[in-house]
């Protein structure tokens, strides 16, 4: 079983990239504070907004187990747009859309996965017409939709075999979406 360090403060050093970034994503993972030093404070940024978006996604799936004591179902909904021209982009429209449509999806499946495997559940993703047809408007929102179904149907590859399915729904417009 894997150390807790839950309540431990760490600082890392040279936590913007490489050896120092992965280690402070194993301390946060197992509980601990991080404190995060380098010169690149516009790296250190995005490698502080990645972990509590880790920590958040983690601690999510587990309540959520020990709450009801299984997990069945992941919906991989949460997903956003941002500017739209690439020579207009800012670097914040680019990472927002990054962090929330990539980085998060990779974060929840991976915190779930153990889970649905041992239930033999469900991993539904939402994609989008941007994700499956080349189209003008916002390129770096429709990259991170092909990225969503590379990865949901390679995932698919991955563990169908071991009973967990994978849906990918590739929405043209919300006002189209029925439920039944
Ligand atoms: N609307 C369309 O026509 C359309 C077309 C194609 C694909 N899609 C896809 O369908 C999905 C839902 O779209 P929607 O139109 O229903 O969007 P929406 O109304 O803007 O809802 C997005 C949801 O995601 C949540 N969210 C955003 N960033 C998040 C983050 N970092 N962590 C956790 N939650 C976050 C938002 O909640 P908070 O802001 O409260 O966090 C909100 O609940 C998205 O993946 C979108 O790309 C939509």
């Amino acid at each position: 079983m894997t150390q807790t360090l839950d309540g431990a403060t760490a600082i890392v050093t040279g936590a913007s990239s490489g050896i120092g970034e992965a280690t402070a994503h194993r301390l946060a993972n197992r509980g601990a504070s991080v404190a995060l030093a380098a010169r690149r404070t516009d790296r250190l940024e995005a490698v502080a907004d990645a972990l509590r978006e880790e920590v958040a996604v983690d601690a999510l799936v587990e309540t959520t187990v020990e709450r009801f004591g299984s997990l069945d179902i992941l919906v991989n909904n949460a997903g956003l747009g941002r500017g739209s021209d690439v020579a207009e982009m800012t670097t914040e429209e680019y990472r927002t859309m990054m962090g929330t449509n990539v980085d998060g999806v990779f974060f929840a499946t991976r915190a779930a996965l153990p889970h649905l495997r041992e239930s033999e559940g469900n991993l539904v993703y939402v994609g989008s017409f941007a994700g499956q047809y080349p189209r003008p408007f916002n390129p770096v929102y429709a990259a991170t939709k092909w990225w969503l179904r590379g990865f949901a149907l390679s995932v698919e590859a991955s563990v169908g075999p071991d009973g967990v399915a994978v849906t990918v729904v590739n929405l043209y417009r919300r006002d189209k979406l029925e439920f039944f």
